[in-house]
């Protein structure tokens, strides 16, 4: 793992941002589709804001390019506000030229017969549009990628989880009271992100700084599910200073 430390998380999400944008055109100017695997969360809010300056501004577009989100909640409604899906049209997909059978968000509201097939599909689609050439991801208290919790499998695949209590609480204010946060979700697995060409982790805060020491400098283990990506070639962790300052 490779980190880059910045002042501020407005700064980073910039950098990040072009470098996506730097892939899509790339891509793009070698008629190729872009895939992309994105996160949702506090901290890629920046970087989606900028991609869609770079759209409106910059002429950016979005038609190369195919994307698969990492999770949804189970069970989950795409009206619902809390929802992932809800999430990436507010603050992405409305508002960028993407081909709407282009994007892949897991399905929340999938039978529970039909759940081990559509997960199995969801790998499928994603090596079928040629594997993820980038992925973003945040990372989450107890260490969650995804929502890879703790004793997630190195060789994991898209499945649905039990999410940690500590998740839960992290996402309590945002449905009003823990006992609305679903205890379930789908995620990609591990084995899903690590086949990425290329990871950019986000850690933005002082409430990341420990997680993030432990999954930079820590053993890696099931028990810190992020610490796999220690083994990943092209790994870079985008941090503000307060995330970074328990690194040595
Ligand atoms: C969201 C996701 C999660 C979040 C993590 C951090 O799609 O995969 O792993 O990235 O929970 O969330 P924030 O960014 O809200 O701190």
């Amino acid at each position: 793992i490779h980190n880059v430390i910045f002042k501020n998380s407005n700064e980073a999400s910039i950098v990040v941002a072009t470098e996506i944008a730097n892939l899509i055109k790339e891509k793009s100017q070698k008629n190729e589709q872009c895939v992309l695997g994105l996160a949702t969360g506090s901290s890629p809010i920046k970087v989606y804001e900028e991609l869609v300056r770079m759209h409106h501004k910059e002429g950016l577009s979005f038609k190369n390019v195919v994307t698969f989100n990492l999770d949804e909640y189970y069970p989950m409604d795409i009206e619902n506000i809390q929802s992932y899906y809800y999430f990436m049209y507010e603050h992405l997909f409305d508002h960028i030229d993407i081909l709407p059978e282009n994007v892949h968000i897991p399905d929340g509201k999938i039978s529970s017969n039909g759940l081990y097939q559509y997960c199995i599909d969801y790998e499928m689609k994603i090596k079928e549009a040629g594997g993820l050439d980038f992925q973003l991801l945040g990372i989450g208290r107890t260490g969650h990628i995804g929502f890879n919790e703790p004793g997630s499998h190195y060789n994991s695949g898209t499945r649905m989880i039990t999410l940690d209590h500590i998740t839960r609480v992290d996402a309590a204010p945002s449905f009003l009271g823990i006992e609305n946060v679903p205890r379930k979700a789908i995620t990609m697995g591990i084995a899903t992100v690590r086949a990425a060409k290329r990871i950019v982790l986000l850690g933005w805060g002082q409430h990341k700084a420990s997680i993030i020491k432990e999954t930079i400098e820590g053993n890696i283990s099931s028990q810190v599910p992020a610490t796999y990506l220690q083994e990943h070639q092209n790994t870079t962790f985008v941090l503000d200073t307060e995330a970074g300052s328990e690194l040595t």
